[in-house]
């Protein structure tokens, strides 16, 4: 952590928070630390720092272990957070699921990832407008939770589209703090903001507005929030500056791209665990090349495109077959949402597909797995020969920065032009447009042809690359923009 980061209390809020629970068989509470960049960068704060982070209670057993912490406060139960003080909100059953799953999940991300089917959806009703109203009740509890843990000039941090209103909810209430807001996804333009019913857009807009500062991961998404600024709240903006005028204050909306954390990956890569997913991913794939991909079940993250793409190679070019296997993994994700359960019926049935078209008897072209193991991921990193990333739309997208830290001999990555991350690694990557299937099987073909030399020396400026803004930096950045 720099210097000259003062020394105020820093509090953090986010849906997901940094631990999760679960009970054994044996009723038991056990308890698990999660990763990703705010872990990484909050624990490098923690150690000197007073810290809080507030974040919801996810499942029955947080919720049991929340409401058996002292003063409702996990790490005063003796769980080891890294140094940091970890509150988690019980919030009641069905004002969560229509903040977290129907606004946030299937409204929110949807209209930022461009992912409606638009002659069906979205479809604001009636029912909308009342989980309108969860989803301000749900952030109503977090800023609540924030104001009564919040000591004299702390600084907040708040993440992501869930918890959009949560500054504007504290701005007038204490004046002496200093918000900040942080999108991990991308920012819709205008044309798709807008669709948004009655005054939902503009709630969002003014929420964020009531902090200081407002952080997007990419210049792509930070102009496209100033774009909806001045189209829908006609705020003054300045374009050069991006900062927002609007209602008698000046906000200031900033770019902090966030990057790998090779150390920790590299540590955590060296357990047994990996090794042994080493080699049994080695012994399934062989001597045939490897094209990886590694997502959540997620629309945005485009698998149906990337697996026809891997389809179409095999189809256009035969000396591929048996030559390549595609392993797939495909985390679950949001199964309480529909269009979630069907995508991942729909990856499972183009997989199908592909192995009914190509598959032999001691080959199968596609192997998916819909199971989440961080070992087997990153084993998998530092064998495959190919790395396809091809999202519809991402905020960053971890995965192309991970894969070639931690590969072996070099990978070539395939990237999506939509990706926050194509900004940093778009000159060593191939990039393609996500929509364009063809395209996509072209450059797996580039990708899998690619010269050992060549692949190796754009695997070494991808790593450069992926290293540079590492979390503990991109965290530090978000706090230091407060002072
Ligand atoms: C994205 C969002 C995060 C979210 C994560 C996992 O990266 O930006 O806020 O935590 O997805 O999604 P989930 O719904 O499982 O928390």
């Amino acid at each position: 952590m720099d210097q000259e980061v003062d020394k105020a209390q820093i509090l953090v809020a986010s849906n997901r928070g940094p631990v999760s629970f679960s009970i054994g068989d044996d009723g038991t509470i056990d308890f698990r630390r999660g990763g990703g960049g705010l872990v990484s960068g909050l624990s490098s704060v923690a150690a000197e720092t007073d810290t809080l982070w507030v974040c919801a209670a996810l499942s029955d057993a947080d919720r049991k272990a929340a409401s058996a912490a002292p003063e409702g406060r996990l790490d005063r139960a003796g769980y080891d957070l890294g140094g940091a003080s970890v509150r988690m909100l019980d919030i009641p059953e069905q004002t969560f699921t229509n903040a977290y799953n129907s606004v946030a999940n299937s409204t929110l991300w949807f209209v930022h990832h461009m992912l409606y089917d638009t002659p069906n959806k979205p479809h604001f009703d009636a029912a909308f407008r009342a989980e309108w109203e969860d989803y301000r009740t749900y952030n109503a509890a977090f800023a609540e939770a924030l104001l009564t843990g919040a000591d004299d000039g702390a600084k907040v941090a708040v993440q992501d589209y869930h918890l959009a209103l949560v500054p504007r909810m504290m701005r007038g209430r204490r004046p002496d703090l200093r918000i900040a807001h942080f999108s991990h996804t991308p920012w819709a333009p205008p044309e798709y903001f807008r669709m948004l019913p009655g005054d939902v857009g503009r709630q969002l807009l003014e929420g964020m507005l009531g902090a200081d500062h407002i952080g997007f991961l990419s210049p792509r998404w930070a102009d496209a929030f100033l774009r909806c600024c001045a189209t829908f709240l006609r705020a003054d903006v300045n374009w050069d500056n991006r900062t927002i005028d609007y209602g008698g204050r000046v906000v200031e909306v900033g770019v902090h791209g966030l990057g790998a954390d090779a150390e920790g990956l590299r540590e955590r890569a060296a357990a047994e665990d990996v090794a042994q997913w080493r080699s049994r991913l080695r012994e399934t794939v062989g001597e045939r090349k490897l094209v990886l991909r590694v997502d959540r079940s997620e629309l945005s993250k485009n698998i149906v495109r990337g697996m026809a793409a891997f389809g179409e190679l095999l189809r256009d070019r035969p000396e591929w077959r048996g030559a390549v296997t595609h392993l797939a993994f495909a985390y679950p994700s949001r199964g309480d949402v529909a269009e979630y359960r069907a995508y991942t019926e729909a990856v499972r049935r183009t997989a199908q597909e592909i192995n009914d078209e190509f598959g032999t008897d001691d080959w199968t072209p596609v192997i998916l797995e819909v199971k989440d193991d961080y070992a087997r991921s990153l084993a998998s990193y530092q064998i495959a020969d190919v790395l396809l990333v091809n999202p519809i739309r991402d905020g960053m997208n971890l995965v192309a920065k991970e894969g070639p830290v931690l590969s072996e001999n070099g990978v070539a990555l395939v990237l999506s032009t939509e990706a926050g991350a194509a900004d940093d690694l778009g000159s060593d990557a191939l990039l393609v447009n996500p929509y364009d299937v063809t395209e996509t099987a072209q450059a797996l073909h580039d990708a899998l042809n690619m010269q050992d030399a060549e692949r190796q020396e754009r695997n070494a400026r991808l790593v450069e690359a992926a290293v540079a803004l590492p979390p503990q930096r991109w965290f530090g950045d978000q706090l230091r923009a407060l002072d």
